[in-house]
């Protein structure tokens, strides 16, 4: 029997199979989930077919985080698939160009905006929209690249994720009293489009096998996904609030 037998997911950010949260719904699924994907935009098409590549297709229902119609009637398309949810996955961020790859300086702050609202307080709007259909046990999972140092090229992309790691564990305080607990995965870098298009990430993604005692493979998402599967189940109760690196152990060394 998986860890997920019996349980209903909704996972964001399938755009591709490359993307963390395909591995994260295709590993769901082999643990027993029934898994409803989002997506939004020119990206829904893309999505559906990824959607296809999975062990069992996925429905795919309409979610732009920064849209509040999206967010209103997130629960109401979910309901079409499943009746509750055990669990929440984001796996969503972007910012644009302008506020990252060394244009910390520079960055304006209508670009900057926009990083913070899509990458961190959505992780409030969809804690709030999915809320309705979410059961005391229930658990809401988040991806961060680790917002306690200042890394080359990440700029207001890491301001985001340490609001978004800051929203998270507000999350948690306002949640835990609903029996909902909300966590984060920390991931050491992943060829994932939404790397790829960060300008010089191939800086960070060059030195960290060498500094991971267990060492890092840019292109194995396994261990990123198997981590967000465990804290989506029954096998982390009493944990909330919480940061689990699957970085390889490069957050726990110095230089
Ligand atoms: N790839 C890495 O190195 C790495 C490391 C640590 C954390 N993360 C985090 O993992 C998460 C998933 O990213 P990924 O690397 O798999 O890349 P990805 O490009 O495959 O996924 C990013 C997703 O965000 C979605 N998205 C963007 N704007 C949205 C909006 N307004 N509404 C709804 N969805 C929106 C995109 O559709 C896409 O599916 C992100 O939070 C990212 O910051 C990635």
């Amino acid at each position: 029997m998986g860890i997920l037998e019996g349980k209903t997911i909704l996972v964001t950010g399938v755009l591709k199979n490359n993307s963390i949260a395909f591995d994260v719904a295709r590993l769901a699924q082999e643990q027993g989930a029934t898994v409803v994907l989002t997506s939004f935009g020119r990206q829904m098409r893309l999505t559906e077919v990824t959607a296809r590549r999975l062990p069992t297709e996925a429905p795919v229902v309409q979610l732009d985080v920064t849209n509040p119609e999206d967010l209103d009637q997130l629960a109401d398309r979910v309901r079409e698939h499943v009746d509750h949810l055990d669990a929440v996955v984001h796996s969503i961020g972007f910012a644009p160009q302008s506020v990252m790859g060394g244009n910390f300086l520079a960055a304006d702050w209508s670009d900057v905006a926009t990083a913070l609202e899509v990458s961190a307080y959505s992780l409030k709007s969809l804690a709030v929209a999915a809320k309705p259909l979410m059961v005391p046990g229930s658990a809401i999972v988040g991806l961060t690249f680790d917002a306690s140092f200042a890394w080359p090229v990440y700029d207001w992309m890491g301001v985001a994720k340490a609001a978004f790691e800051s929203t998270s564990r507000y999350l948690a305080r306002d949640l835990g009293p609903d029996g909902i607990r909300c966590n984060l995965v920390s991931a050491g870098p992943i060829r994932t489009t939404a790397a790829t298009s960060i300008p010089g990430f191939e800086q960070m993604e060059s030195s960290w096998d060498g500094r991971a005692p267990l060492g890092w493979d840019i292109k194995d998402r396994e261990p990123t996904a198997r981590t967000v599967v465990a804290l989506c189940s029954d096998w982390l109760p009493a944990t909330t609030g919480e940061i689990v690196h699957a970085d390889g152990g490069v957050h726990a060394m110095g230089q």
